[in-house]
C-alpha cells in the first residue's frame, strides 16, 4: 500500500486521511481537463466580477482575484504551471495556484458556485469554440470544392450507381454534390451552437444558490445568449456535446465518402485525379507508388469520431439527475473527436485544393459503358411517341446490339437501328454524344453546366 497522504486541501475537512494512489489515479481528470484552462479562467473571472457587482465579495477581493487569474493563465500559457494530480482537476489546480498568488481572496471565488456548474460552463465554452472551428473548417473545404467545380463545370465524367456507369455528369456537378452535403453539416453545427449557447454558471451544485447572484450578467460576459432556466438540467446534461459529436459524425461520414472517391479516382485504373505530392506518400519498397494516405486516413477517421459519439451516449444513458462523476468521462471523447475532425477537414481542404482532375481521362470514361442509353430512351419517348417502358425495352435491345458489334451506341448504323425499331431516324445521333446528354439535363438540380454554374455562384454568395 502507498504511504498515507494528508486529506485534500479543497474538500478534505471531514477526512482524516488522503486517498489511496489508485483512488487518486481513477479520480483525477487533470491529465486531460487541463485543456479547459482558459475556459475555466474566463468563467472564474466572469463569476468574480459578478460577485463584486452584486456586493457578495468586495471590489478589492475581486480585483485581486482578477489579477491573480491573469497570472495563472500566463503561467499556463507559458508552460510554467505545475499541474498536480492530488488537486484532481483543472478547477482546483487553478484555484490552489490562485491562493498561492493572492492569498485569502482566492478562497472567496468559489462563493455561490460549485465545480458542477463550473465544469458544465467550461466544457460548454470549449465545445462552442470547437463548434466554431468546425464551421470555419467546413467553409474552407467548401471554398476548395467550389474552385474545382468552377474549373470543371462542363468537364464530362461518368456518373455512377452501384459503381457501374450510369449517366454522364459533369465534374462540377459531382463536386457540388459534396458542397451540398457539407452545407448541411454547416447548418447542423450552426444549429448546435444556437442550442448550446446558454450558461449553466450559477446553477451551483444543483439547486441554485441563496446568494443574490446575477446569472444574466455572467451569461452575457461569457458570450452566452442567456442563463439556462433549470439548475438541475444545467449541471447534468451533456447534450450540447452530443449535438457537436453527432454533427461531427455526420460530417466525418461525408468526408469518408469523398475520401473513398479520391482513393478510387487516383488509382492507375481510373486516373480521374492526380493528387499533389504534398498530400501523397511513397512506398518504401515499390518505387513507382504514390499513395493517397491522407484520403485513406480520413476515410477511416469516422471510426474514432463515431466511436466517441457512441461512447458519450453510453456514459450519459441511465444517469439520474443531477451530477454524477460518470460525467467526468465526457471530455476525452469530445477532445479526440474535435481534434480528429479539425485535422481531417484541414487535410481534405489541402487535398481538394491541390488535386488536378484529368479532363481527358474523365471524358474518355464518360463515353464508355453506353452512358447515353437513357438519352436514347428519352429520344424514343419524345420523337417516336413511345411510352417510356417500351422505349426502355427498345434501347435495351440496341445496347445488346452495340455490345455484340463491339461498338458504342453512336457508332451503330441507322439501318441496324431501324432493324430493331423502325421509328428511329437520323436525328437520334444528336442525343447520343456525352456532351449533348450533359447539356440537355437542365432540370433544377441537374448536371447541365449552366445549372452547375448557377449553384457555384449561389454558394459563393452564401459564403460571403
Ligand atoms: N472533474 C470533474 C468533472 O470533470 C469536475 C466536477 C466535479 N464535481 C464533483 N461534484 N465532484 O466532472
Amino acid at each position: 500500500m502507498t504511504e498515507k497522504k494528508s486529506a485534500n486541501a479543497m474538500w478534505g475537512g471531514r477526512f482524516a486521511a488522503g486517498p489511496d494512489a489508485i483512488m487518486e489515479a481513477i479520480n483525477a481528470s487533470i491529465g486531460f481537463d487541463k485543456r479547459l484552462a482558459s475556459q475555466d479562467i474566463a468563467g472564474s473571472r466572469a463569476h468574480a466580477a459578478m460577485l463584486a457587482a452584486q456586493g457578495i465579495i468586495s471590489d478589492s477581493d475581486a480585483e485581486a482575484i482578477r489579477e491573480g487569474l491573469l497570472t495563472v493563465l500566463s503561467e499556463i500559457e507559458a508552460g510554467e504551471f505545475t499541474f498536480s494530480t492530488a488537486l484532481e482537476d483543472i478547477h482546483m489546480n487553478v484555484e490552489a495556484r490562485l491562493k498561492e498568488i493572492v492569498g485569502e481572496p482566492a478562497g472567496r471565488l468559489h462563493t455561490a458556485r460549485s465545480r458542477n456548474d463550473q465544469v458544465a460552463t467550461d466544457f460548454r465554452l470549449w465545445v462552442r469554440d470547437q463548434n466554431d472551428a468546425a464551421i470555419e473548417g467546413i467553409e474552407a473545404l467548401i471554398g476548395a470544392l467550389l474552385g474545382q467545380a468552377e474549373t470543371g463545370a462542363d468537364w464530362v465524367m461518368p456518373g455512377f450507381t452501384h459503381l457501374q456507369t450510369a449517366q454522364p455528369v459533369t465534374w462540377g456537378h459531382h463536386m457540388m454534390a459534396y458542397v451540398e452535403m457539407l452545407g448541411r453539416d454547416l447548418s447542423r453545427f450552426r444549429d448546435a451552437r444556437t442550442r448550446m449557447n446558454e450558461s449553466p454558471l450559477g446553477a451551483a451544485a444543483l439547486a441554485g444558490t441563496g446568494f443574490p447572484i446575477d446569472r444574466h450578467a455572467t451569461a452575457a460576459a461569457l458570450g452566452f445568449d442567456r442563463p439556462m432556466a433549470n439548475s438541475l438540467d444545467a449541471v447534468s446534461d451533456r447534450d450540447f456535446a452530443l449535438d457537436f459529436l453527432t454533427a461531427a459524425s455526420i460530417c466525418a461520414m461525408h468526408l469518408s465518402r469523398l475520401s473513398e472517391e479520391l482513393v478510387i479516382w487516383s488509382s492507375a485504373q481510373f486516373r480521374f485525379v492526380t493528387l499533389s505530392d504534398r498530400f501523397s506518400t511513397g512506398s518504401s519498397i515499390m518505387p513507382q507508388k504514390k499513395n493517397p494516405d491522407a484520403a485513406e486516413l480520413i476515410r477511416a477517421k469516422i471510426g474514432r469520431i463515431l466511436g466517441s459519439t457512441v461512447g458519450l451516449f453510453t456514459v450519459m444513458k441511465g444517469l439520474p439527475l443531477a451530477y454524477a462523476k460518470d460525467m467526468q468521462e465526457d471530455k476525452e471523447p469530445v477532445f479526440d473527436a474535435a481534434d480528429t475532425l479539425m485535422l481531417s477537414l484541414a487535410a481534405m481542404t489541402g487535398m481538394v485544393s491541390d488535386m488536378q482532375a484529368n479532363r481527358d481521362a474523365l471524358a474518355a470514361a464518360a463515353g464508355s459503358g453506353f452512358a447515353t442509353a437513357t438519352d436514347l430512351a428519352d429520344w424514343l419517348v419524345r420523337e417516336a411517341g413511345l411510352p417510356f417502358r417500351d422505349a426502355h425495352h427498345v434501347t435495351g435491345a440496341l445496347v445488346a446490339l452495340a455490345e455484340s458489334q463491339g461498338c458504342d451506341l453512336a457508332e451503330l448504323a441507322l439501318e441496324d437501328m431501324k432493324g430493331v425499331f423502325d421509328g428511329i431516324s437520323e436525328s437520334v445521333y444528336d442525343v447520343l454524344t456525352v456532351e449533348a446528354s450533359i447539356a440537355s439535363r437542365q432540370s433544377y438540380g441537374g448536371t447541365a453546366p449552366i445549372r452547375v454554374r448557377e449553384q457555384v455562384a449561389l454558394w459563393r454568395e452564401r459564403l460571403r
